[in-house]
């Protein structure tokens, strides 16, 4: 390589990597812009909330970095993976009894309530209404049970819809185990004003660790590692609450043994085979092959791998970004999912929503707490 084009590109590589300032991110935000990072490797752009809301009608995926983007340049990059290896699964005969105490009627009340806001958008009233109500009832459940080492709080943002951070502490303090979905729902054609009830997306993967939050605290579940529960707010407006967190997380030197996203997992096409379809893309490939083994001792519906769901699909991309291991099983493989999401159609009054596919992934997702934190 020559001298002027080794300066050309040392030039260049100077250009891509300077970061957005500090100033210029409180100026630009300020005015009511978003910083949004629409790939890996490329630099965030400044949006307008319409351009942004454009873009998502258009079904295109980004992380809205505008919170997070001056924190994130200051941690280092990297794997996070605090375990060399899962284990094999080994607690059969104490998981099942409690799969059977998983109850779809409680689902069912939980999730009637959730859809009655009219929407839970996290800029909404009523968005910060639903996650008041998520957070009290997941405290009711701690303090019910008597139990010092059971907590529920919120995790405020500088939006108004809080997420809530259920935890069920550990006899260490780490790694922790982590399920999440998401609390927030929206309508694309007026999100702050419109109707989304929002059941399938998020409704179900709520409900579903609202349930299992319950079983395994009633049941007197005290793992060697802490468990954490996470309804996060923001998901469908650029992963909010999930970035929010999982880079709070990282600043903090927590260490994450295992993290699940349940988003979706109350339908699948009428005429289609019944699956678990695993996310393949942004997740981590030894937790993939460990979520295999777990829904083949749970689950009564096999897995299958989902089509790549690309960048910043759901909250698992926060934790993938930050470095944690990640893994996400959807209700269907993409094409054969609910088509009433985002939108005042997405109702359990639909014909082919069903509860006895949505409980599958309760139980699954309760041995994943099981066996990674006993
Ligand atoms: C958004 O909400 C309005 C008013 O509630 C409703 O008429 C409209 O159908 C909703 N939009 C979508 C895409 O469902
Ligand atoms: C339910 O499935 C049937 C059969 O595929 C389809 O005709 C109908 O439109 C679906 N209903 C809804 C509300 O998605
Ligand atoms: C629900 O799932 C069970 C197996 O767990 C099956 O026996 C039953 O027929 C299913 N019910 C419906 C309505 O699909
Ligand atoms: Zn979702």
């Amino acid at each position: 390589m020559n001298f002027r084009l080794a300066a050309l590109l040392a030039l260049l590589g100077v250009a891509l990597a300077a970061p957005i300032s500090n100033d210029e991110i409180a100026e630009k935000s300020s005015q009511g812009l978003r910083l949004l990072s629409l790939g890996e490797n490329v630099e965030p752009v400044w949006k307008s909330e319409d351009e942004k809301l454009d873009l998502m009608r258009k079904g295109i995926k980004f992380f809205d970095v505008t919170e997070v983007y001056e924190l994130e340049q200051k941690l280092p990059k990297g794997k996070l993976n605090a375990v060399a290896a899962f284990p094999a699964i080994s607690h059969q005969s104490a998981v099942n009894p409690l799969l059977s105490q998983i109850s779809i009627p409680n689902m069912q009340a939980n999730l009637a309530t959730l859809t009655a806001y009219n929407n839970r958008y996290y800029r909404s009233s009523t968005g910060a209404d639903s996650a008041a109500w998520i957070l009290s009832t997941v405290k009711s459940i701690a303090s019910a049970s008597g139990r010092s080492d059971v907590t529920a709080s919120a995790f405020t943002h500088s939006w108004v819809q809080s997420s809530t951070i259920a935890k069920i502490a550990g006899k260490t303090t780490g790694p922790v185990t982590i399920l999440g979905a998401h609390m927030d729902s929206i309508n694309l054609s007026n999100p702050t004003n419109g109707r989304a009830p929002g059941a399938d997306d998020d409704g179900t993967g709520t409900v579903n660790l609202i349930e299992i939050f319950r079983v395994l605290v009633q049941s007197g579940f005290k793992p060697t590692t802490p468990v954490e529960f996470h309804w996060y707010s923001g998901e469908e407006a650029g992963l909010l609450g999930s970035q929010d967190i999982a880079t709070s997380y990282k600043n903090a030197r927590t260490q994450v043994k295992a993290f699940m996203e349940l988003d979706m997992t109350g339908y699948y096409k009428p005429g289609s085979k019944e699956v678990m379809a695993i996310q393949a893309d942004y997740i981590d490939d030894s937790l993939n092959t460990y979520l295999k083994s777990l829904i083949t001792a749970y689950s009564r519906i096999p897995w299958t791998m989902d089509i790549a769901c690309g960048y910043a699909c759901s909250d698992h991309a926060s934790w993938y970004k930050a470095g944690y291991p990640g893994t996400f099983p959807y209700e269907a493989v993409t094409g054969n999912d609910d088509p009433n999401v985002h939108s005042a159609s997405d109702t359990t009054s639909i014909t082919n929503f069903s509860w006895n596919h949505s409980v599958e992934f309760a139980k699954v997702g309760l041995a994943f707490v099981y066996e990674l934190a006993i």
